[in-house]
């Protein structure tokens, strides 16, 4: 099922003549174009239709690769490589001289993470440089967590895809910077800021607050309606749902842990209860909630008891595809 020698052996050339390619990580699917090329990372921002202010992630295969991209590693990103990486991690740190500005969005730091999925590393050795990878969707869109999901939002034309399987954490990595004076997460993630800390042994900042486009925000990315479907999404209880399903005057896509049977004219999308599960469960039932054209989609709110901290990582995104 993996792409064979041959495959990635054809993708790093169409990634040297300056073109897309789509790659599996643990998180979610990247756009990956050269990090190196104004033109390549150009067409990225163009086909994903980004604002050119959110800066990309730049992907390498190891420490050596990321110290290319940055001025300066610090011991902390020392200590955090070697306890998350390859892992669901972004590290920002000021930007070396040759990183173009255009992937920072014009700021002065860039933002590395080493991925963890055996497709994507070798895709980065063989082309032996760092890759732009922002998650492959539309601006503002649902996260991809499999090369189908790739598959409908881009034409053949538009970007190859190298299948490397459904992802396994199917959210998006946590963003850490290093840059102020103390290390902040700016966005929520696979990885809890109490771990980081743990690795540190400083108390860590969380700023991952929504940013609504008033404030400041955290992150550029971080709009309060990224990660959202078309469909009108709300977050409900467990009651609501019951409610939602005997109604027949709307039709409705519900992600429910409740075990119910289908009811037509409804969709019903069973999600797992922990938190591990329901993270990589989350994106494909929401591109399935929308692809079945229903009015709205309801979600029931996941029951977070357990204390799972991925749990923080998961609201975040549910707050937003619900905005
Ligand atoms: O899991 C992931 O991180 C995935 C996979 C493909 O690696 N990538 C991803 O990229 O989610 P993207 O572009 O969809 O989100 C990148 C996030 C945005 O919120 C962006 O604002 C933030 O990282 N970011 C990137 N560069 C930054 C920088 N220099 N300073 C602060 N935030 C930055
Ligand atoms: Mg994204």
């Amino acid at each position: 099922m993996f792409p064979t020698p041959e495959e990635i052996a054809g993708a790093v050339w169409h990634l040297r003549a300056g073109r897309l390619v789509a790659f599996p990580t643990e998180t979610v699917y990247g756009l990956g174009a050269d990090a190196f090329s104004a033109g390549a990372v150009d067409a990225v921002f163009a086909l994903k239709g980004r604002p050119g202010k959110n800066p990309l992630i730049v992907h390498v295969a190891d420490v050596d690769m990321a110290r290319g991209a940055v001025a300066d590693w610090p011991r902390e990103a020392q200590l955090l490589a070697d306890a998350f990486w390859p892992g669901p991690l972004t590290i920002v740190l000021p930007k070396a001289a040759n990183v173009p500005d255009r992937v920072t969005g014009g700021g002065s730091n860039v933002a590395v993470r080493c991925p963890d999925h055996p497709v994507t590393l070798s895709l980065l050795t063989a082309f032996g440089g760092p890759l732009v990878g922002p998650s492959a969707n539309p601006s503002g869109r649902v996260s991809p967590t499999a090369a189908a999901h790739v598959r409908a939002y881009f034409a053949p034309q538009q970007v190859m895809v190298l299948d490397g399987g459904a992802c396994r954490a199917g959210i998006e990595s946590t963003v850490v910077t290093l840059t102020g004076s103390g290390p902040r997460v700016v966005r929520l993630g696979v990885v809890g800021a109490a771990e980081i800390a743990k690795v540190l042994g400083v108390s860590v900042e969380s700023g991952s607050e929504s940013g609504d486009g008033t404030g400041a925000m955290p992150s550029p990315g971080m709009l309060a309606n990224h990660y959202a479907p078309r469909t009108p999404a709300s977050l409900v209880n467990s009651n609501a749902i019951l409610t939602g399903l005997a109604d027949r005057t709307r039709t409705f896509a519900v992600l429910t842990r409740q075990s119910l049977t289908n009811e037509t004219p409804h969709t019903l999308i069973a999600m797992p209860t922990d938190a591990a599960g329901y993270a990589a469960n989350l994106y494909a039932a929401l591109m399935r909630a929308d692809a079945a054209n229903v009015d709205a989609i309801l979600i029931e709110r996941p029951d977070i008891s357990d204390g799972d901290p991925l749990w923080g990582a998961i609201m975040d995104r549910l707050q937003r595809a619900t905005a």
